[in-house]
């Protein structure tokens, strides 16, 4: 038992932050972000939050898939941003959805954590605990921003994308999941200090670092890796797929990952030029609009990857 996912929805907020909006308050333009990134623009919160953000995108998904929410019976929220440490933002999509038949959890994997929320419903609808599942991806990442620091801030953006998935035994679906912890300080946050009554690691909020060169070889090292296993995996060749939708962390990336699989860049979708770097939430924001715009039909084959902090990195085929 497979797989297959029947329905989309996406969310941004509606505040629009052009590159050169960023450049009016900080020492940076439109021509150094765009050409090292691809990015334009990215939305940032206002009044949107991680909740609201992937409410929205759920309830969009339940839509398209003509789902209702007390058919569900797992949700997943890939998320590094929830608003609250508890409850978890999967358990509020749970009650602001009223899916009240649901078990609901967050997961932690940065970057990939869409690929791997993926695949673990995947797991657990294949071992028959499960039928009708919500994967989300969520982040509002501009609040774990240094905003002094213009070579993190001006990469990312907020929003989020959610996925319904049911049980289907002609679904095809495989996946490679990989992690390196020992290279894990090259993108990091930590949490809150401790503080109690006999400890105060009298330490500020931390924000979102990154060692974006680092970052930056490991995605175009690993990603086409990733990829060409999950196609072997599936035994299918790269032109039989029909779209490569990657995380949208850099155009650079996509193009030096599309020139090493040999697979036209046509064949790769981006919205990085109006999003940003959404983490979890880029590729399910990707794929909604690419369902929406009416450019996958029934059967088509999609390879999903996403990659990013832990070092985790995480690729997949399906079939529409
Ligand atoms: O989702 C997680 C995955 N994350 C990624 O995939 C990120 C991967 N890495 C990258 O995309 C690129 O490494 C960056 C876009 C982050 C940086 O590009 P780069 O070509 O590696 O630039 P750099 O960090 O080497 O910086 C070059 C210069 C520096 O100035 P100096 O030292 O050469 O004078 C920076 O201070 O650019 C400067 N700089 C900026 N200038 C204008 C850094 N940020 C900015 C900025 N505006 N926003």
């Amino acid at each position: 038992m497979n797989i297959r996912i029947c329905g989309t929805g996406s969310a941004i907020p509606s505040k629009r932050v052009t590159n050169d909006d960023l450049s009016k308050i900080m020492d940076t333009s439109d021509e150094w972000i765009s050409t090292r990134t691809g990015i334009r623009a990215r939305h940032l919160a206002e009044t949107e939050t991680t909740t609201s953000l992937a409410v929205t995108a759920s309830q969009r998904a339940l839509e398209n898939a003509g789902v209702q929410a007390e058919e569900i019976d797992l949700i997943i929220a890939a998320t590094a941003t929830s608003d609250y440490v508890v409850p978890t933002l999967s358990c509020e999509v749970q009650r602001e959805l009223g899916a009240s038949h649901a078990v609901a959890f967050d997961l932690g994997a940065a970057c990939s954590g869409f690929l791997f929320a993926l695949s673990t419903a995947q797991a657990y609808i294949a071992s028959g605990m499960y039928k009708n599942a919500l994967v989300i991806g969520a982040e509002v990442l501009s609040k774990l921003m240094d905003w002094s620091d213009r070579s993190t801030c001006v990469l990312f953006g907020d929003g989020a994308g959610a996925v319904v998935v049911k049980a289907d035994e002609n679904a095809a679906f495989e996946s490679v999941q990989g992690s390196d912890g020992a290279k894990g300080m090259v993108l990091a946050c930590k949490n809150r200090p401790v503080v109690n009554p006999y400890h105060d690691d009298q330490e500020a909020y931390s924000h979102l670092s990154m060692d974006g060169q680092e970052v930056f070889r490991f995605a175009v090292r690993t990603v086409p890796v990733a990829i060409r296993q999950v196609l072997d995996k599936a035994g299918i060749a790269e032109d039989e797929v029909k779209y490569f939708v990657l995380h949208q962390a850099n155009l650079r990336i996509i193009e030096a990952v599309a020139k090493r699989l040999g697979v036209p860049m046509e064949k790769f979708p981006t919205n990085m030029q109006e999003c940003g770097n959404v983490s979890a939430a880029s590729v399910p924001i990707l794929l909604d609009e690419i369902n929406r715009k009416g450019m996958i039909q029934r059967g088509d084959r999609l390879v999903l990857a996403g990659f990013g902090a832990g070092l985790t990195w995480g690729a997949a085929v399906l079939n529409w």
